[in-house]
C-alpha cells in the first residue's frame, strides 16, 4: 500500500519519479504527488487526487523546472480520504521539507496534540497521520541542520509501520529514508541513486539494488549510499541483482496486466520448478539448512492472506498426503490474535506474493518469537517477510503487477508442492516410484496449462452473456473446494458481483437454499479416472443444483460424458492427477473474472478499494 520513489542524480527527476510511480501504482492509486528541487533551488510540489495519470496530465500541461532530486508518492488513502490536501508529499520546515510515507503513524493524534503544545502555530493542512512527522522532522531538521539525525529522532518516537522518504530544499542531492516493517529499497546507479519501495521503481534505470533492514536509516547522494541503524551505528546493506529486467514489468502488447500474468501461469510453474528437481528427486537447496528439523517436526501451519491463503489450503491436502504430517491453514490476521500453541516442532510456512503484507509478516514475527521455526513462500527478492523467516522459497512467477494476484498462485501452489515432495523425502514417507511419477507429472503441468488457455475465447463468450448476473456461486470439493473460494474471490474482487464458494458437501446443510431458477454456479468436477475420484459425488451434486433450476457451469475433464448431460457449459481442461487438477481449473475461473470485469468496462488492474501489497494491517 502506497509507492515511494527517491531520486539524486544526474538525470530528470520527474521522468524518473513519474516512471517509477507509474510501476509502483499496482501499491495504491487514490492519489499521486512528487516534490523536486527545481533548478534555482526551490521545492516544488505537485499533488492530485486520483490515479497517477491525472498528475502526469497535469505536469503536462504546466511543466514543472526540473532538476536531479527528488521524491514521489502513489497513495493507498489509509488516515483521510483520497483527496488533494491528503496527498503526499506534505511539506514541514514552513514549507522547505518535504515528506512521503507508507505505512501508518499509529500514534499520530499524541504526537499532535504534543506538537501543538509546543509550537501552537504549526498549520496543518490534512487529515493524515503522515504531515505530524513532515513537521516534526522538520523541527529537528531546523535544530540539528542534520537531516539524518533529524529523521533518526523522529522515528524513535513513532509507533506503527513506516517507510518515510525526507528532502530538504537546503539539501540539493540528498534524499534520505527510514523503513520499520514497511519496504524500503536501493537502486545503485552511475552517479545517481534510488530509493523505492520494491525494486520496480527503479528497474528502468538499474537492477543493482540493496536491501535495508528492519529500522534502519538511509542516505542517498548521487555518489554515496550511507545505511545506519535507528541507533546511529553503521550498517553493511545486503547487495542483491535484480532477476527480472524492465521488459518483464511491462503489458508487452497486452491490454492489460492481468491478461498478460494469466498466460503466465505456465512459466511461473516451470521457473518455479527449475533447479528444485535432481535427478527425478525433489531437493528444495533453500530447505536444506533445515532438513534435520523438517524430519522431526511435529506439525504445520501455512499462513497467508487472500488468495495466497487459497493456495495454502491446496498445500495442505498435498503435504498431509504425501510427508504425513499435520497441516493447518490459517489467516494470518487470524493466527496471531488467538494465542496459537506454537514450539519448536512448529514449522510456520507463510506464503505471500509481495513478501511484505503486513498481516503475515507479523505472523511471521509472533511465531518466531513464539519458538516456531519459520520458512516463507515469496516472490520477490529481499522482501521483509523473506529476511524475517528461518529459510525462503522463492516462487520465479516474475513480477505480478495487477492488483489480483494470478499467476503467483500458480507459483506458490507448485512451491507448496515442491516442501511437500522434499518433506517426504526428508521423511521417508512417500515410495520412490510414486513420487517420481508425481514430480513427472508436476514437470509437464505448464504444458497442460498452456492448454487450458486456449479456451480463453470461448470464456470471453460465456463472460458477456452473464454481465447482468448479481450473483455467481463456486462449488468444490477436496482439492476442488480452494478452487472455489479462489473463483469466488476473483469474481468480487474484478467484477464486483457477489460471489461465494462453497464445498460441495456442505450444500444440503444450508446454501442449496440460495438455489433458484436461473442462479449461475460454477461447478469444479474431478476427473473421473484419478485415483480416489469424488467425480460421483460431484456429479450428484450438480443433479441437485440443476433440479431446482440452477444454470450449472462446469469445469470439467475433456470428455467427462457424466456432466454433459447436466451442464449448461462445460470447460474442458486436460486429466490430471487429483492433487494437479486445481492447477488447471483455476485458470478459467481467473479468465472468467478478468473479461466479466472487462466485459462491464471496469479496470481489471486496479479494482476500486484495493492495492497490491496491503502493508498496513
Ligand atoms: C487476490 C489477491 C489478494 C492477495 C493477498 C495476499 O487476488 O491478490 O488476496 O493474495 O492480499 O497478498 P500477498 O501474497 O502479497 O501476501
Amino acid at each position: 500500500m502506497c509507492g515511494i520513489v527517491g531520486y539524486v542524480g544526474n538525470g530528470s527527476s520527474v521522468e524518473v519519479l513519474l516512471g517509477g510511480l507509474k510501476r509502483l501504482e499496482y501499491r495504491g492509486y487514490d492519489s499521486a504527488g512528487i516534490a523536486v528541487l527545481d533548478p534555482r533551488g526551490e521545492l516544488a510540489v505537485r499533488k492530485h487526487a486520483g490515479k497517477l495519470g491525472i498528475l502526469v496530465d497535469e505536469l503536462d500541461a504546466v511543466p514543472l523546472s526540473d532538476g536531479p532530486t527528488g521524491i514521489g508518492h502513489t497513495r493507498w488513502a489509509t488516515h483521510g480520504g483520497p483527496t488533494d490536501a491528503n496527498a503526499h508529499p506534505h511539506l514541514g520546515d514552513d514549507g522547505r521539507l518535504a515528506l512521503i510515507h507508507n505505512g501508518i503513524i499509529e500514534n499520530f493524534a499524541e504526537l499532535r496534540e504534543a506538537l501543538l503544545a509546543e509550537h501552537p502555530d504549526t498549520v496543518f493542512t490534512s487529515e493524515t497521520d503522515t504531515e505530524v512527522a513532515a513537521h516534526l522532522v522538520g523541527n529537528a531538521y531546523r535544530a540539528s541542520g542534520d537531516l539524518t539525525e533529524a529523521l533518526r529522532e523522529v522515528v524513535q518516537t513513532l509507533h506503527g509501520a513506516f517507510t518515510l522518504l525526507v528532502m530538504h530544499k537546503d539539501l540539493p542531492g540528498v534524499v534520505v529514508g527510514a523503513r520499520r516493517n514497511s519496504p524500503l529499497v536501493i537502486g545503485l546507479g552511475e552517479g545517481e541513486n534510488f530509493l523505492g519501495s520494491d525494486v520496480a521503481a527503479f528497474i528502468e534505470h538499474t537492477r543493482n539494488a540493496m536491501a535495508i533492514g528492519q529500522d534502519q536509516i538511509v542516505t542517498i547522494t548521487p555518489d554515496t549510499v550511507t545505511v545506519i541503524d535507528f541507533d546511529g551505528n553503521p550498517v553493511a546493506p545486503e547487495a542483491f541483482t535484480v532477476e527480472w529486467d524492465a521488459s518483464a514489468a511491462d503489458k508487452g502488447g497486452w491490454s492489460s496486466f492481468m491478461a498478460k500474468e494469466v498466460t503466465e501461469g505456465p512459466d511461473a510453474i516451470a521457473n518455479t520448478l527449475l533447479g528444485r528437481v535432481v535427478d527425478g528427486e525433489v531437493r528444495v537447496p533453500e530447505l536444506e539448512v533445515l532438513d534435520d528439523e523438517l524430519a522431526t517436526i511435529e506439525r504445520i501451519v501455512l499462513i497467508g492472506c487472500g488468495t495466497a491463503a487459497y493456495s495454502g489450503l491446496l498445500g495442505k491436502y498435498a503435504i498431509e498426503r504425501w510427508a504425513r504430517v499435520p497441516v493447518e491453514v490459517e489467516l494470518s490476521h487470524e493466527f496471531r490474535y488467538r494465542d496459537p500453541v506454537l514450539n519448536d516442532r512448529t514449522l510456520v510456512v507463510s506464503i505471500s506474493q509481495s513478501g511484505e503484507t503486513m498481516d503475515t509478516l507479523m505472523a511471521v514475527k509472533y511465531a518466531t518469537a513464539e519458538g516456531a521455526r519459520t520458512v516463507s513462500i515469496c516472490n520477490t527478492q529481499g522482501a521483509t517477510i523473506a529476511r524475517e523467516s528461518d529459510a525462503v522459497v522463492y516462487t520465479h512467477a516474475g513480477p505480478e503487477i495487477a492488483v489480483a494476484s494470478t499467476k503467483a498462485f500458480h507459483a506458490q501452489v507448485t512451491a507448496l508442492y515442491l516442501l511437500g515432495l522434499h518433506l517426504a523425502r526428508v521423511r521417508g514417507t512417500l515410495a520412490a516410484d510414486e513420487a517420481a511419477e508425481l514430480i513427472a507429472e508436476l514437470s509437464g503441468l505448464p504444458e497442460k496449462l498452456a492448454s487450458v488457455l486456449e479456451a480463453h475465447d470461448s470464456i470471453r463468450e460465456l463472460a458477456h452473456w452473464m454481465t447482468d448476473a448479481r450473483s455467481v456461486l463456486f462449488l468444490g470439493r477436496h482439492v476442488g473446494y480452494p478452487i472455489a473460494l479462489e473463483g469466488a474471490l476473483k469474481l468480487k474482487e474484478l467484477a464486483y458481483i457477489h460471489a461465494e464458494g462453497f464445498a460441495a458437501g456442505e450444500l444440503k446443510h444450508g446454501p442449496i437454499a440460495l438455489i433458484e431458477p436461473g442462479q449461475p454456479v460454477f461447478v469444479i468436477v474431478p476427473s473421473p479416472r484419478a485415483e480416489d475420484s469424488l467425480h460421483a459425488k460431484v456429479v450428484s451434486n450438480i443433479q441437485e443444483i440443476r433440479a431446482r433450476g440452477a444454470r450449472v457451469l462446469a469445469i470439467a475433464e475433456q470428455g467427462d460424458a457424466a456432466v454433459l448431460p447436466y451442464a449448461d457449459v462445460v470447460i474442458p481442461i486436460p486429466l490430471a492427477t487429483t492433487m494437479f487438477e486445481p492447477l488447471l481449473a483455476i485458470t478459467p475461473l481467473h479468465l472468467f473474472a478478468m473479461e466479466l470485469a472487462s466485459a462491464k468496462g471496469l479496470d481489471v488492474d486496479q479494482p476500486r478499494n484495493l492495492a497490491k501489497s496491503v502493508t498496513v494491517e
